[in-house]
């Protein structure tokens, strides 16, 4: 059953925009790769972000720092080049943008024109601020992130929820109404209290994105393999599986397995 409102041949920043002034929820997935990118976009699915996650899920490093802004593009342009409808966002990874606006800059124009992107993704508020409007200045649309932010994960020691107390969450508004003024499209709101999350959606006119953030936002994202049920060890509260994708290949691999040691294949119908 389809809930879109309207059709879009191809989704824009713009179409995000009406769809929030249309009360039309927006759906965001990862993809890292050109195969699961055909299958997302084939979905429907609105936006795939091509998330900094990649150093976690297809490296296997333990946080989203180690990936680089060479790896970045491979990963985005792989998964532009399997897309016909959604919009492809791209993060900038940790240290490519964090130390000056020109900097900043430089790595958002590579990830445009090396990956063909349509827009990046940054972490932070006020802090990063400057380097948001160089961006945005030279016409490359900035997709904001806010809340939990996993670049940040050393600072704050754990994955826990974020702005739970009122400091932090007075923080958290004002930065989400920043963004909005600066000109950011849309922005993710990474594990924070429900209620604040509906608050600040309600206060911007820009799309809020959410990943454990609640009902009341504008969207929602998830990290395509954790909703695959592609591994079984990260179970956060606000995960929804729809497949066991780790219970199926797993069975897959296995039969091959065996059908090989039993001499079982190829056939005489699988060979020349
Ligand atoms: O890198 C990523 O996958 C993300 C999402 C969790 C929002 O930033």
């Amino acid at each position: 059953m389809s809930v879109a409102k309207k059709q879009y041949k191809r989704i824009t920043t713009k179409s995000l925009v009406e769809m929030k002034a249309n009360g039309e929820k927006i759906a965001m997935l990862t993809a890292y790769d050109y195969t699961m990118a055909q299958i997302v976009d084939g979905a429907g699915i609105d936006v795939i972000l091509v998330g900094d996650s990649a150093s976690n899920v297809m490296a296997g490093h333990e946080t989203t720092l180690p990936i680089t802004l060479d790896q970045m593009i491979y990963h985005a342009a792989s998964v532009v080049r399997g897309i016909e409808r959604s919009l492809v966002v791209v993060d900038l990874p940790f240290g490519s943008y964090q130390s000056d606006p020109k900097e900043a800059l430089r790595s958002a124009i590579r990830i445009m024109k090396e990956s063909g992107g349509h827009a990046v993704k940054m972490e932070g508020g006020k802090e990063i601020k400057e380097s948001i409007k160089k961006i945005l200045n030279a016409g490359i649309p900035v997709m904001g992130h806010l809340g939990l932010t996993p670049q940040s994960i050393y600072k704050f020691g754990t994955y826990t929820v974020r702005a739970k107390e009122d400091q932090e969450a007075e923080k958290l508004k004002e930065d989400a109404l920043l963004l909005e003024k600066l000109g950011c499209f849309a922005m993710v709101l990474e594990k924070v209290p429900a209620k604040l999350a509906k608050e600040v959606a309600e206060s911007v006119s820009i799309p809020i994105i959410g990943i454990g953030a609640g009902n009341g936002v504008d969207g929602q994202v998830l990290v395509t393999h954790d909703m695959l049920g592609m591994n079984h060890v990260f179970n956060p509260r606000f995960l929804r599986r729809y497949a066991d994708l780790h219970g199926e290949m797993t069975k897959a691999f296995e039969g091959y397995k065996n059908d090989v040691k039993s001499k079982n294949f190829p056939t005489d119908e699988e060979q020349y």
